[in-house]
């Protein structure tokens, strides 16, 4: 088996750029990574992705969207990280299961027991070996997810950053909770310091935990 790691934070904390970093120094170290995201990783659940995403679709209920989540990951572990975990790959995937608990319980309000049960079918209970939670003030980063959404050509992905500031911060909450509940898995950095000072930190804790678990084959 490879090594599982999961990135989380709230919008514009700045995951995208730490994963890119991240997974350029696994390979200059000779690991062989798979880079992926949630929701998405593989076409099918990139089409759900794209209705999730979609600032039109204001209206949908909390329980559709947990429901779409659940099935893009039961799609995406299937075809993508379970076969990449079993061929001995450092699966680093941006965000996962704990963005369910963080925005559809925390942010939505869903009973938690009800997207434990959901998670666990979708994922066949896999779990990520490690997760960083980039910590960041909520109206940083979704000032900072807004400003990329504007720069950004194509379909607005923004149904998220269009919610008030006050969701934001209930899901930045449910982060930090989860990771006081589990602070063997999670490393939580903090999002608001220099993009090298975060990449140092993030590679110093990770490299740490990926070589005491020594399963990802080099
Ligand atoms: P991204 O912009 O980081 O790619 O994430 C897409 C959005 O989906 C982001 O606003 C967080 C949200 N999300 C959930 O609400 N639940 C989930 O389970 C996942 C994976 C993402």
């Amino acid at each position: 088996m490879g090594y599982f790691i999961t990135f989380e934070g709230i919008e514009g904390c700045g995951k995208t750029t730490q994963i890119k970093l991240f997974t350029e120094l696994l390979q200059s170290l000779g690991y062989r990574v798979v880079t992926t995201r949630e929701p998405g990783g593989c076409p099918i659940s990139d089409k759900i992705r794209a209705i999730l995403l979609d600032a039109g679709n204001r209206d949908m209920y909390p329980l559709t969207e947990l429901f779409l989540y659940a099935a893009a990951r039961a799609q995406h572990v299937a075809e993508v990280i379970r076969p990449a975990l079993e061929s001995g790959c450092v699966v680093l995937c941006d965000r996962f299961t704990d963005a369910t608990i963080a925005y559809q319980s925390f942010g939505r309000g869903i009973e938690r027991a009800t997207i434990d049960s959901l998670t666990t079918l979708a994922c066949q209970s896999l779990l990520p070996d490690l997760t960083i939670l980039i910590d960041c003030d909520a109206e940083i980063g979704l000032q900072r997810a807004r400003q990329r959404i504007e720069a950004t050509a194509g379909p607005r992905e923004e149904r998220f950053e269009l919610e008030a500031l006050e969701f934001h911060r209930r899901v930045r909450d449910g982060y930090l909770s989860l990771a006081q509940q589990e602070p063997g898995r999670f490393v939580t950095v903090d999002g608001n310091t220099a993009i090298s000072e975060l990449s140092a930190a993030i590679a110093d804790q990770a490299l740490r935990r990926l070589k005491d678990g020594a399963r990802a084959i080099c």
